[in-house]
């Protein structure tokens, strides 16, 4: 089915509340495409929901094209400047050579090494806020985890990571907020600021981290250095942290799972798939034709923008029975929250590690996760995010 609408998809205002799963529910089950007319993107862009579409948009065959950027916003006429540079949003050889030279640090082998670290970052949140007073998870541990790991693959010395985690939660927060009287995107600034002295220590004295490995690709400029070191700050906070606060979320709302994990009964490793499915923190991603196209049985010209909305086809009743419902033990699970084709998550691995010692330290230390006040939404187009989840934990 196909439909136009004069509706701007990309008003982070429609995706506060959870009016937003009506809307995709609605799209998914029509197969709908629909029509942003321009607003929040100068040209205006097409939308599908689908499972099957947003899989036919983003396969490794599709006739799309990252490189003039990958969020609602950016268009042929109006590239992301990064484009061809940076990971995300270049393709064929850099793109290739990229995730060749970054691939090995987000690997499953690099995700288990680093699970140490994660798991020492969740104890250390944990005698934080366990039997204490009401706890924002979104605030207090979905950020952290992720910022540290992130720190650890860059390379970040010791010293350093507090004011690194402390600059990276601000620069991912969301955009209401202000800290230190700095806006997210000055954070983001500071943290740029950062990476380009990390870059001349590493020069002066390599090491086995992402800043090094990057160096050490001759062809790579240092502005292209600089770019695929923020893909991985980007990649790994924006959405990571809203997972992990998922994960607490589910705890505290699907009945018998906390008591599941607990006992054993279910494998840790589907439930986080569940969690992945059920929190889709990747809102959308886009693409452009680069040449002609029928998708959904209209014909598109080359340079047409193209979103997938990742959380609709997540919840597409045609591939997920009973899709509004978080099932532990959902098999088989073929969500698409970290995409799909060329660009699939490279930090895959990475997030599932993170994702599972969550899981695991809260079963194994809290008996009770009681929601006190229903979470609020982030006013976001980019990602699906927690701005607040307030809960109690109850230790054994
Ligand atoms: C790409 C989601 C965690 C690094 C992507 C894409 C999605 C995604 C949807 C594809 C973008 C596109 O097709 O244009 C997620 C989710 C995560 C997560 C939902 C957590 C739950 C991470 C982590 C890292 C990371 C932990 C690294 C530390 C990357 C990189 C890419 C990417 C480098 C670019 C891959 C490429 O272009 O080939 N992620 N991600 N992500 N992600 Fe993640």
């Amino acid at each position: 089915m196909q439909t136009t609408t004069a509706v701007d998809l990309g008003n982070p205002d429609l995706y506060t509340t959870l009016d937003r799963h009506d809307r995709w529910r609605e799209y998914a089950a029509e197969d709908a495409m629909v029509w942003s007319e321009p607003g929040s993107s100068p040209g205006g862009f097409w939308s599908v929901f689908s499972h099957r579409a947003c899989a036919a948009v983003l396969g490794p065959s599709a006739p799309f094209t990252s490189e003039y950027g990958m969020m609602i916003g950016f268009d042929r006429d109006h590239p992301d400047n990064s484009g061809g540079q940076m990971m995300v949003v270049s393709e064929q050889d850099q793109h290739r050579k990229l995730r060749k030279l970054v691939g090995p640090l987000l690997s499953r082998a690099a995700a288990r090494k680093l699970s140490e670290r994660v798991r020492a970052e969740v104890t250390g949140v944990l005698d934080r806020v366990l039997d204490g007073d009401v706890c924002d998870v979104a605030a207090a541990i979905g950020p952290r985890i992720p910022a540290a790991v992130v720190c650890e693959i860059l390379g970040v010395p010791a010293e350093d990571q507090d004011m690194l985690i402390d600059l990276t939660n601000h620069a991912f927060g969301g955009e209401d907020e202000l800290f230190d009287g700095m806006t997210p995107r000055q954070a983001h600034t500071e943290i740029l600021v950062y990476f380009d002295e990390l870059i001349s220590a590493r020069r002066a004295s390599p090491g086995e981290d992402l800043v090094s490995t990057l160096l050490s690709d001759d062809e790579l400029s240092i502005d292209d250095v600089l770019l695929n070191c923020d893909n991985v700050l980007i990649g790994g906070n924006e959405t990571t942290r809203h997972a992990i606060t998922g994960a607490v979320h589910a705890f505290a709302t699907v009945p018998g799972l906390l008591a599941q994990v607990r006992a054993g009964d279910v494998d840790v490793d589907t439930v986080v798939d569940e969690v992945l499915r059920w929190s889709s923190p990747a809102m959308h991603v886009l693409r452009v034709t680069t040449g002609e196209v029928a998708i959904n049985g209209r014909d598109l010209g080359p340079g047409t923008p193209v979103v997938a909305w990742l959380p609709a086809a997540n919840r597409d009743p045609a591939v997920f029975d009973d899709p509004d419902t978080f099932r532990p033990g959902r098999k088989p699970n073929r969500h698409i929250a970290f995409g799909h084709g060329m660009h699939h998550c490279l930090g895959s691995a990475l997030a599932r590690i993170e994702l599972a010692v969550v899981l695991r330290e809260v079963a194994e230390r809290v008996s009770r996760v009681e929601l006190t006040k229903e979470p609020s939404w982030l006013r976001a187009v980019v990602v699906q995010g927690y701005r607040e989840l307030p809960v109690r934990f109850t230790g054994h």
